[in-house]
């Protein structure tokens, strides 16, 4: 419960991932990597590769139409879409309010969430706060990326690293004490310069020199990310737990972001918990961003590793630098 207001949870999940696999064999092909360093330094074997006709909204529109359909509601039932992406369809207009316009979701206000990695879990907590408020009942918070579109095909530090896919929740109303019970969001603009996308934007339009200079690429300054990476995923994790009045003890089931093996592992160390309490599908998917986190828990759902009454944190970091954990008692 947030507040002593209405309490909030996840009513209902679904993903979408692209058909096409690209292996690290496929990327030795082209960039100077190995399998085997792909697979020792992140841990991952093959991501997902959107066709070239696929944007971000396509991907976030199945995603958050299965979601719909698992909590049971219809389009027309929800009443706010937030969309956590760093690769939107275009700048404007969002791409929330393009996935409203091909879900039918008529009733909905609709924008768009920028925090990188962290962004399903701002997304969450800013959803929950309406229902919590009374304002709305039913919010869809879609985490969706075509990372491919913004990676330089020739720079093997981060090539390897991203995949593209979409995963969404629908928020509700849920039994008193049910819920999300605590989040934690953080961020430090110092940092921004560890991973960026710098031309584009206002202070850089796109020019000739920035195609040449490549700086419509993502960049990233990979082992300061993974230094922050490391440190605070488990301490955001805790500091949630803290504000929900639970101990790590408590956690039925871990569900972190995606990005590294290595990153996981010590957010897992950190926290003391087996590893059959957390869910790691990077191998498959590589990190997909913002929809790391809802890809993750929607797969755990499928899988049967949740249950109703269990505690769950769901944990993140990306650019700006952001962080964020939520602690939720499953309520289904
Ligand atoms: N294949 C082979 N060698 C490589 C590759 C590759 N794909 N990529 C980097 N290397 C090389 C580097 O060039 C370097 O070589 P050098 O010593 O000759 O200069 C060497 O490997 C070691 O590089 P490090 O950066 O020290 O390697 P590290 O162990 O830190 O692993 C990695 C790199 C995987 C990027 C790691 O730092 C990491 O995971 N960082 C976090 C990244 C991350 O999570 N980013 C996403 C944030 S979320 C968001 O908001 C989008």
């Amino acid at each position: 419960m947030i507040n002593n207001l209405q309490s909030v949870g996840i009513i209902g999940t679904g993903s979408y991932v692209p058909e096409q696999v690209v292996t690290n064999k496929d990327l030795e092909k082209l960039v100077d990597t190995s399998d085997e360093w792909i697979v020792t330094r992140t841990g991952i074997s093959e991501r997902r590769k959107a066709e070239s006709h696929i944007a971000t909204s396509d991907m976030g529109v199945i995603a958050g139409q299965r979601a719909i359909e698992a909590a049971g509601l219809k389009p027309d039932d929800i009443d706010l879409i937030i969309v956590a992406t760093i690769t939107p369809d275009m700048f404007f207009p969002s791409t929330a309010c393009i996935i409203q316009e091909k879900i039918g979701a008529i009733n909905a206000s609709a924008f768009d969430l920028s925090a990188a990695c962290t962004g399903f879990i701002y997304g969450l907590a800013v959803g929950s706060q309406f229902i919590a408020s009374g304002m709305y009942k039913h919010v869809l918070v879609i985490g969706a990326e075509t990372l491919s579109r913004i990676l330089n095909p020739a720079d093997r530090n981060t090539l390897v690293l991203f995949g593209d896919g979409a995963g969404a929740a629908v928020l509700g109303p849920v039994e008193d004490g049910k819920g999300f019970l605590a989040f934690d969001l953080g961020s430090d603009g110092s940092g921004g310069n560890l991973l960026y996308l710098e031309a584009g934007g206002s202070r850089l339009p796109v020019s000739e020199e920035t195609i040449k200079k490549g700086q419509h690429y993502l960049a990233m300054s990979g082992n300061d990310v993974f230094k922050f990476a490391v440190r605070i995923m488990g301490e955001t994790s805790l500091k949630t737990l803290e504000k929900a009045g639970l101990t790590r003890e408590d956690v039925d089931y871990l569900v972190p972001h995606q990005a590294n093996i290595r990153i996981v592992d010590a957010a897992v160390k950190r926290l003391k918990l087996p590893a059959e309490k957390v869910y790691v599908n990077l191998d498959k998917y590589g990190n997909m961003s913002g929809a790391s986190i809802p890809v993750a828990l929607d797969e755990a759902l499928k899988e049967n590793k949740i249950n109703k009454d269990d505690i769950i944190v769901l944990v993140g970091f990306g650019a700006g630098l952001t962080w964020g954990a939520c602690v939720i008692r499953w309520s289904y």
